[in-house]
C-alpha cells in the first residue's frame, strides 16, 4: 500500500495560509505554490538514493556522497499542475517533464486525453504527478491510468490540498502510488470543491474566472 504523507512543516503551512486568503492576488498567489512546491520537493526527495565519492577538499581525501542518478519525470496535470513544476524544477533540474491534459466526456463519463507529451522512457524514470488539488481524486486517477497504460512502473502524486475522499479514491485505484500532500482538508462540498480549500487553483494562478 502506497503511503500518505502529509508534509506539514511550518514554512509550508505559514505559505498556505496565503495561499489560501481570497485577499491573496495573482501574483503573490503564484510566487506562494512555486515556493511551496520547492519545499515539497525537499521532502518528496528525501529517498533518493546515493553513491560514494571520492574528492579532495582543500584539507585532506575524503570519501562523500552524490546522487546516484536515479531518473525523474515531473508530469504536471494541466492546466493547474503547472502552478507548481518551476518550484519542483528548481530543485530537480534535471528532471524530464510530461505533460497529461484530459476531461471527462459528460455523456460517457469516461477520460478523453486531449494532450499527452512524455518522455520517451518514463517506464525507466520515476514519475512525479503534479496537480494542486486533489478533491474527487477523478483526474489524478485518469492521470496515473493513462501513464501505466503507456507503460509507467514507479508513480508519486503531489498535491497542495486533498479532500479526504480523494486520498482514499486514488488509494483504492492505485494503491503503489504514494501521495505527498501539503494540507489534508475537510471535505468536498456539493460543487466538489474542496473546504476549506482555496478555491479554484487554475483560475487563482491564471487569473482566469
Ligand atoms: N479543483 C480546484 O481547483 N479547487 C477545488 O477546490 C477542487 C478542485
Amino acid at each position: 500500500m502506497g503511503k500518505v504523507l502529509v508534509l506539514d512543516h511550518p514554512l509550508i503551512q505559514h505559505k498556505l495560509t496565503y495561499i489560501r486568503d481570497k485577499n491573496t492576488g495573482t501574483k503573490e498567489f503564484r510566487e506562494l505554490v512555486d515556493e511551496v512546491a520547492m519545499l515539497m520537493a525537499f521532502e518528496i526527495t528525501r529517498d533518493l538514493p546515493l553513491l560514494d565519492k571520492k574528492i579532495d577538499t582543500p584539507v585532506m581525501e575524503t570519501e562523500t556522497k552524490v546522487l546516484a542518478g536515479k531518473k525523474i519525470g515531473l508530469i504536471p496535470i494541466l492546466r493547474a499542475g503547472l502552478g507548481m513544476l518551476d518550484g519542483m524544477l528548481k530543485l530537480i533540474p534535471a528532471a524530464r517533464v510530461g505533460h497529461v491534459g484530459l476531461y471527462r466526456d459528460p455523456k460517457t463519463l469516461q477520460p478523453v486525453e486531449y494532450y499527452v507529451k512524455l518522455p520517451s522512457d518514463i517506464e525507466e524514470r520515476e514519475l512525479i504527478v503534479i496537480d494542486p488539488m486533489l478533491a474527487t481524486g477523478g483526474s489524478a486517477c485518469d492521470a496515473i491510468q493513462a501513464l501505466k497504460k503507456r507503460g509507467a512502473k514507479q508513480i508519486r502524486f503531489m498535491c497542495l490540498i486533498a479532500a479526504p475522499e480523494g486520498v482514499e479514491k486514488l488509494k483504492e485505484e492505485h494503491p503503489d502510488v504514494d501521495i505527498y500532500i501539503a494540507a489534508l482538508d475537510e471535505k468536498l462540498d456539493e460543487d466538489a470543491y474542496i473546504i476549506p480549500g482555496l478555491g479554484d487553483a487554475g483560475d487563482r494562478l491564471y487569473g482566469t474566472k
